[in-house]
């Protein structure tokens, strides 16, 4: 397991399948503004990728998200669009409902540096998310990443277009312990 300093990352587990449905991928509003596609519901039992893990692609790494103290799950974690040869990937974040603004996103924002930088040798990490999803853009910055751009009406999110934010964090840039 990667740990962080309240959170660690490890193996979805099958029991996580059915938690994270539910709580995460059930919810419309959440997952519209959360993903880059439409809303579809995932039958129970199938092998949804956003769920389940075949290990068969190379350029995805996912991760459960897990409370250090009492090992309850709390979300996912994603490294994808793995470039190995730019060094560079993206990463994206989902905690349960309950889970957030407990300083969890900001702190899986960090092990996923860890795991980039340190254990895969990237050079640069990516994040997109909507201009007004704060906890995420603040999540991002407290470890390094820096605005790089507004991606214009570029979401279409329950019934209108939004602005996206594409922040990158470049290996050299990153202070492992620093979340000012
Ligand atoms: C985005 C998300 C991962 C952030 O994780 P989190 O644990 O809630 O965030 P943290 O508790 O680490 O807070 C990070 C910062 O955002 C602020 N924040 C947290 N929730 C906030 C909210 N609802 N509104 C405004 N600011 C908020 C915190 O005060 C903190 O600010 P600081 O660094 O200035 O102290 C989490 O809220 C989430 O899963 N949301 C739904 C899915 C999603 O949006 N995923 C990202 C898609 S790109």
């Amino acid at each position: 397991m990667l740990k962080g300093t309240k959170v660690g990352l490890r193996a979805r587990y099958e029991d996580d399948i059915p938690v994270l449905r539910t709580e995460l991928y059930d919810d419309v509003a959440n997952a519209a503004r959360a993903e880059a596609g439409p809303w579809r519901p995932i039958t129970p039992d199938s092998k949804d990728p956003r769920l389940f893990v075949d290990g068969k692609n190379d350029g995805v790494v996912q991760f459960s998200v897990v409370e250090l103290a009492g090992d309850t799950l709390v979300g996912t974690a994603t490294l994808w669009g793995i470039d190995n040869h730019n060094r560079c990937a993206h990463i994206g974040l989902g905690l349960l409902p309950s889970a957030r603004g407990k300083g969890y996103g900001t702190d899986v924002v960090a092990v996923l540096c860890h795991y980039g930088f340190v254990v895969r040798g990237l050079h640069r990490l990516q994040i997109e998310t909507l201009s007004d999803n704060t906890a995420m853009l603040r999540s991002a910055e407290r470890n390094g990443f820096v605005r790089e751009g507004v991606l214009r009406s570029s979401a279409w999110v329950m019934g209108e277009f939004l602005d996206e934010v594409l922040l990158g964090l470049l290996v050299q840039d990153w202070k492992p312990d620093a979340k000012s």
